[in-house]
């Protein structure tokens, strides 16, 4: 078994240990040993597993190659975690639920340590990038680009031929119709409906989806 390990000990860090073990349940694949966390406020034992130390000590880990992904939802923050992350043992594997229904491999990529939860389900003729979260029961419809470091909520609905650029965030139970593109590191409010291409760096809510407020594109 290969050992792998969570940066992000919250709700969906939890979440993501219970889809390491449902994968497990179907083929043997990894030893789940703990958690990375940079808040030092959390309990030494989470669900059973220990918290493994923060940051700095994660690019120390020298005890052999390390699998792990990054199950913080923030666009923004995953990515500046991920580019800190500096340690030559540690490796970033895909997650996929079991029961998630994805199209032919040869038109569909997926890029490495991007996590899809159960009850997604994705066709055909799609790229999804690095580090990409999609969340329980997401559809991605056919031809449709997904940047790196992305993040869905559960039960989104992208239609086909939606280009969703890096560090886009979008809510729960938003929709997105065919045909529409959205800006880099721009947030799509809850419930949204995604009727129009959305620019760079904003935050756009409600039905049709329109730019409420402009944001920074670092931290
Ligand atoms: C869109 C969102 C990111 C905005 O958060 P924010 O930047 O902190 O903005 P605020 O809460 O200050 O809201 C700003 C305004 O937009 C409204 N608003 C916020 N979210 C909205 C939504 N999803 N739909 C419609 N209006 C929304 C607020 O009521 C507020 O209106 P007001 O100015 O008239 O009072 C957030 O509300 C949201 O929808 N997050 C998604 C949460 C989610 O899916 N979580 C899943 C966890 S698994």
């Amino acid at each position: 078994m290969k050992k792998i390990s969570i940066f992000g000990a919250g709700g969906f860090g939890r979440e993501v240990q219970m889809l390491i073990e449902q994968i497990n349940e179907n083929n043997k694949e990894w030893e789940f040993i703990g958690y990375w966390d940079d808040n030092d406020k959390l309990p030494l034992i989470i669900n059973d597993f220990p918290l493994l130390g923060n940051l700095e000590q994660l690019n120390e880990y020298n005890e052999g190659d390390l699998y792990l992904v990054c199950a913080v939802a923030e666009p923004i923050i995953k990515e500046k975690i991920l580019n800190r992350i500096s340690n030559k043992y540690i490796k970033f594997p895909i997650l996929i639920h079991p029961n998630a229904l994805i199209g032919n491999s040869k038109y569909v990529s997926i890029g490495e340590g991007t996590i899809i939860t159960a009850g997604n389900i994705i066709t055909t003729n799609i790229e999804i990038g690095k580090h990409v979260i999609l969340n329980l029961s997401c559809t991605v419809g056919h031809d449709t680009l997904i940047g790196d470091y992305s993040s869905f909520m559960p039960t989104v609905n992208i239609s086909g031929e939606v280009n969703i650029y890096k560090k886009v965030y979008v809510g729960t139970g938003a929709k997105i119709i065919n045909l529409i593109e959205i800006g880099e590191n721009t947030i799509v409010g809850a419930g949204a409906v995604v009727a129009k291409s959305l620019p760079d760096n904003c935050t756009a809510v409600g039905i049709p989806a329109k730019p409420i407020k402009f944001h920074k594109n670092e931290l």
